[in-house]
């Protein structure tokens, strides 16, 4: 498994708690696509925080790639093994999209001059994205869907074994849409990568290995085809 959440409660105290993951337990398999659908305000997008490392829960545990998230450095792993698509891009507005999508790297401290690995592997994931034209734009001057992509570039930057996307094909037309679910299906069917996705969108979930649906506290699988080696 790449990762295995077990028992994710997260409560959020607010005037009244609220009680959004009440025991959430979740295995992903290597080389897999993970979608998880609910409806809006149901926890999917504080869900993918927590797999990702970037919030708390309350209780429960989480292993990533082997290793427990209660005794690794986490910013460590999420840099190394995790690429993130937030439901909001987070982009920095003022820089290039070629420098934001080169971020992991910098963080990484992976060399990311003109020429370098880093380099040729953003500028290759631009023109996979379709914004090879818009590498030296600033990225407060891209469209909403064209940071959505920017965004998904900058996730695949490090080129991590474990890419948590929420909503990636949110502010998409239905063309980029089909480019970008392809992009990431095609990282776990070729390249061995787990993708776990939250998306309202049908046709992408239908790409992925399974199906999940996040209601009242509860993840449920909904559909699936792993077979029954995995
Ligand atoms: N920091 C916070 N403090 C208090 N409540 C919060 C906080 N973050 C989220 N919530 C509440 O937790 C619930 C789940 O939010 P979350 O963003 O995870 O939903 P979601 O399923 O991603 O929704 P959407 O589909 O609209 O993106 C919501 O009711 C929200 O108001
Ligand atoms: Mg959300």
């Amino acid at each position: 498994m790449i990762l295995s959440a077990c028992g994710i409660k997260k409560t959020y105290l607010a005037s009244t708690p609220v009680d959004v993951l009440k025991g959430v337990n979740l295995e992903v398999p290597k080389a897999s696509a993970i979608a998880i659908m609910g409806k809006s305000g149901s926890g999917k997008s504080t869900l993918l925080h927590i797999l990702g490392t970037l919030e708390k829960p309350c209780s429960g545990t989480l292993t990533i790639s082997g290793v427990s998230t209660a005794t690794y450095p986490l910013p460590i792993l999420r840099n190394r093994h995790i690429g993130f698509v937030f439901q909001s891009c987070h982009l920095l507005d003022d820089t290039t999209v070629l420098e934001n999508v080169l971020m992991p790297a910098k963080i990484a401290r992976t060399a990311t001059h003109v020429g370098s690995p880093a380099h040729h592997r953003a500028l290759y994931l631009l023109e996979a994205v379709g914004l090879k034209e818009r590498a030296h734009f600033l990225a407060k001057n891209l469209s909403g869907g064209e940071k959505q992509r920017a965004a998904i570039a900058r996730a695949l930057c490090n080129d991590p074994e474990l890419i948590l996307a929420d909503e990636p094909s949110g502010n998409l037309d239905h063309a980029h849409s089909l480019v970008i679910h392809q992009l990431l299906i095609d990282l776990t069917k070729k390249k061995g990568k787990s993708l776990i996705v939250v998306t309202h969108d049908e046709e992408l979930a239908a790409l992925c290995d399974a199906i999940y649906v996040l209601k009242s506290g509860i993840l449920s699988l909904s559909s699936h085809n792993f077979s029954a080696t995995d």
